[in-house]
């Protein structure tokens, strides 16, 4: 099912997601919702807070649906390595409209349960290490413009302020 993104501004994007306990067919539905959610909007990457569910899982597709074999799931996602440095214009689907560059290790190495819960062991680097650390952030309440600093944020934090106002946001 198709599930409202919430944006920057609403307090679940700023908690941190509670680990998954068990997974239950709630479980398989959130996953579902996370992939035909993410792939309409459409995004490279989606975490269950961008729906309203305060749960540490997200769904990664840096491919946008053009190879299936480049859909990721992950539940519970813990960083094992990471390494360098990136920097890349970058956005969020609870941000539309807005991008910054925003640095990001260039390598990560995590671990997490797929949907059957079964331990994956993921290593990417360029894009699909930035999707994986921007997920994560969203697991522990951090957005992308929590990770800019001075003019950049202010401004994008102005002008998000201003689109509430008018009701555009
Ligand atoms: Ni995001």
């Amino acid at each position: 099912m198709l599930r409202p993104i919430i944006k920057y501004g609403h307090s679940v994007l700023q908690q941190a997601a509670q680990p998954v306990l068990e997974l239950t067919d709630e479980v398989q539905t959130l996953v579902n919702d996370l992939v035909e959610t993410m792939y309409a909007a459409p995004g490279v990457g989606l975490a269950a807070p961008q729906i309203g569910v305060p749960l540490r899982v997200f769904v990664i597709d840096t491919s946008l649906g053009h190879d299936p074999a480049a859909l990721v799931a992950l539940i519970n996602p813990e960083v094992i390595e990471r390494d360098g440095m990136q920097l890349e214009e970058e956005g969020c689907l609870s941000v539309p409209g807005f991008t910054a560059t925003v640095a990001r290790p260039r390598f990560v190495k995590i671990k997490g349960l797929d949907r059957n819960g079964v331990e994956r062991v993921l290593e990417g680097t360029g894009l699909l290490a930035r999707a994986l650390h921007h997920e994560l952030d969203h697991l522990d309440g951090r957005l992308f413009v929590d990770r800019l600093r001075g003019i950049k944020r202010d401004m994008i934090v102005r002008k998000v302020r201003k689109l509430a106002r008018a009701g555009q946001w």
